[in-house]
């Protein structure tokens, strides 16, 4: 049997703790599928409590950067998260030593992917982060090596388990937001910061790892046009419901002759698909290549025992010598690829007014629309009907056929400095495939 395989794992939090176990609990199995026992000879957290875990003869390490620089490891584990500091730093010190990195910091590869991939590649380290992406999900490997055969068109998803936690509840259950969120914190989905959950920054550090490796181009975080999840309420998710659809926080990445269009924000998903399927922590991508049409891959995305399931199958890669270059092809070799800005989106829309009572107010609006050549497929009132006194407002909902971003917010603007629509309006684009 080959020498066995030290790591060290730095980050002791809900996916290092359950890593942990599960290469405790699992142990004869890895052993049997890489011919190598894997050992954690050295950990490191924020503080040396007791967490209930079996740390064998594990060293403790103050400095994570110490423990991944220490030539008793053959394997750093990061999972400390945050782009910069500590994960960063002790990423740096792993790979410039040509130790192997596995992490589930997608904030840090978004940030400095390319620059830890040439980190790797020049010190002939392997770089592995499945966890970094959609929890569970075996996203990483599928598109950097099962679908090699394909020119992927367009990688779509819910990628934040939080969010999609929380649309779930607040859809199925009517409850408020903030219980939902406080809800997701307990079970260890959020982030440390919700912030990178529900205002969508977390989505959009995963969908520039996937948009990199589906269309082998450089990332570019900064190039994603983000919005959150902040802005639904009930009456949003109500009024989805009645016209057919579901509300999901989606990472949408494109190719097309114009160039990448990536964007993240609340979407109306037709009931019927896969991704309106998808509830609670469970994230889903659907991945369009020209062999394969279209694949969905569905599962948890968020949660210790997910999460820590994704790293160890890169920790077997390694002890087996199976690896891949990090974003499917040398860095030198990944695009620098033009990206398409939200304005020129196009897609229907889903728009929800506070519009005043008066005659002309709906007139006014359709004639704003109209200017931007933006055709209307359905327009309804909600709430009462009757008995509504001169300028108190009505919420009006109303869906658009397929224009643009600028098209629409152009016509909305001019409709609320006109004084037919009071608040600013709540816009959901639509997903129509
Ligand atoms: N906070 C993330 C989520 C964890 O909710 O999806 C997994 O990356």
């Amino acid at each position: 049997m080959t020498k066995p395989l030290r790591i060290g794992v730095a980050g002791l939090g809900s996916v290092g703790a359950a890593l942990v176990r599960l290469l405790q609990r699992r142990r004869a199995d890895l052993r049997a599928r890489t011919g190598r026992d894997i050992t954690i000879v050295g950990v490191s957290a924020r503080s040396r409590r007791e967490r209930g875990l079996d740390l064998g003869g594990a060293r403790f390490y103050d400095d994570p950067a110490a423990l991944a620089a220490s030539s008793e490891i053959d394997l750093f584990v990061e999972l400390i998260g945050g782009a910069d500091g500590a994960a960063y730093d002790a990423a740096r010190a792993a790979l410039s030593r040509g130790v192997p990195l596995v992490t589930a910091n997608k904030a840090m590869l978004a940030a400095h992917g390319l620059e830890l991939g040439r980190l790797a590649e020049s010190h002939g380290a392997p770089l592995a982060f499945e966890a970094a992406v959609a929890g569970g999900i075996p996203i990483i490997k599928t598109l950097r090596e099962g679908l090699a055969g394909n020119a992927v068109r367009r990688v779509s998803g819910i990628l934040n388990g939080t969010c999609n936690y929380i649309l779930s509840r607040m859809e199925t259950e009517g409850l408020p937001f903030e219980a939902c969120l406080a809800d997701a914190q307990r079970l260890g989905y959020a982030e440390a910061d919700p912030t990178f959950d529900i205002g969508g920054f977390d989505t959009a550090h995963k969908l520039a790892i996937l948009a990199s490796l589906a269309f082998g181009a450089k990332i570019d975080v900064g190039a994603i046009s983000i919005e959150g999840i902040q802005s639904i309420t009930l009456a949003d998710l109500a009024a989805a419901d009645e016209l057919g659809y579901r509300i999901k926080l989606l990472g949408v990445a494109e190719r097309s002759e114009k160039g990448i269009e990536q964007r993240v924000h609340p979407t109306m998903v037709a009931k019927a698909a896969p991704l309106a399927q998808t509830m609670g922590v469970h994230n889903a991508i659907t991945i369009d290549g020209d062999a394969i049409g279209a694949l969905t891959l569905v599962g948890p995305g968020a949660g210790g025992d997910a999460t820590a399931s994704a790293v160890a199958a890169d920790i077997c890669d390694i002890a087996r010598g199976d690896v891949a270059p990090a974003f499917g092809r040398p860095i030198d070799a990944l695009e620098e690829a033009e990206r398409v800005p939200m304005q020129r989106h196009e897609g229907g829309y889903y728009v929800r007014l506070a519009v005043v009572e008066r005659p002309g107010s709906v007139a006014t609006i359709s004639t704003r629309m109209a200017e931007q050549r933006i055709s209307i497929e359905a327009i309804m009132q909600k709430g009462k009907a009757k008995g509504v006194t001169a300028n108190e407002v009505v919420p009006v909902v109303l869906l658009t056929h397929a224009t643009t971003e600028t098209a629409i917010r152009e016509a909305l603007a001019l409709a609320v400095a006109d004084g037919a629509v009071r608040e600013t309006p709540q816009v959901i684009r639509i997903e129509r495939d």
